[in-house]
């Protein structure tokens, strides 16, 4: 019995020590620790890109400078062009916009409040180059999101200007102006 009694102040003991570490561990009382990382201008995961700076040129080429209108489409559709797009297009944009590019992805049904747009209509294919570029480039976000006010956009059309580069950009645009004539 006195085994016993001692064994139970032994795991109170415990208990307490590893209840007080978990209040830590688990940030219910969260202690702002210095950490080096944090004190870079770069920004962190999930964050917002920081804007370019004003008259900086891209190191990429071609892409999308505030207050310059829309760029030009520098890569001429030729065969390679529109064979990477199409290898692209199935990979980051299929999911939503289907096979055919009519809105019909897989993932189309989930996507309640807006659905992927048909890019075979006229209302897409009548949009500049550019215009596109900046579509994948930027996603289409929507300013009355109260869902998620930290992100932008509401997972509509995402932005994915950080999973392409810049010449892939444009090589989806390219593809998706075939997908008028594949109709
Ligand atoms: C998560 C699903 C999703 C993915 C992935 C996606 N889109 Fe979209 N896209 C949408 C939705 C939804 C819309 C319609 C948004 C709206 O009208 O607000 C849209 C609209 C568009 C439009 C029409 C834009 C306009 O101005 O009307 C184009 C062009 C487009 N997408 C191209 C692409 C391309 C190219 C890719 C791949 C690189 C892609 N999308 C990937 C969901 C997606």
């Amino acid at each position: 019995m006195r085994l016993f009694k001692q064994l139970l102040v032994v795991f109170a003991v415990l208990g307490v020590l590893v209840a007080g570490l978990m209040i830590f561990a688990y940030d219910v009382v969260k202690i702002d620790w210095v950490v080096f990382m944090e004190l870079q201008s770069s920004y962190d995961d999930q964050e917002k890109p920081l804007a370019v700076p004003a008259r900086s040129i891209p190191v990429e080429g071609a892409t999308y400078l505030p207050g310059m209108g829309e760029p030009l489409n520098p890569v001429a559709a030729d065969e390679v062009s529109i064979a990477r797009g199409a290898e692209l297009y199935d990979i980051h944009c299929k999911m939503c916009h289907g096979e055919t590019g009519q809105g019909n992805g897989t993932v189309a049904a989930f996507l309640v409040k807006k659905k992927p747009a048909d890019l075979t209509s006229e209302i897409v294919q009548n949009k500049s180059d550019g215009s596109m570029f900046l579509t994948i480039t930027n996603g289409i976000w929507n300013p009355n999101n109260t869902l998620f006010p930290e992100v932008e956009f509401s997972g509509q059309m995402p932005p994915l200007n950080e999973n392409l580069t810049v010449r892939e950009r444009w090589d989806l645009v390219n593809f998706v102006r075939t997908l008028k004539a594949a109709q």
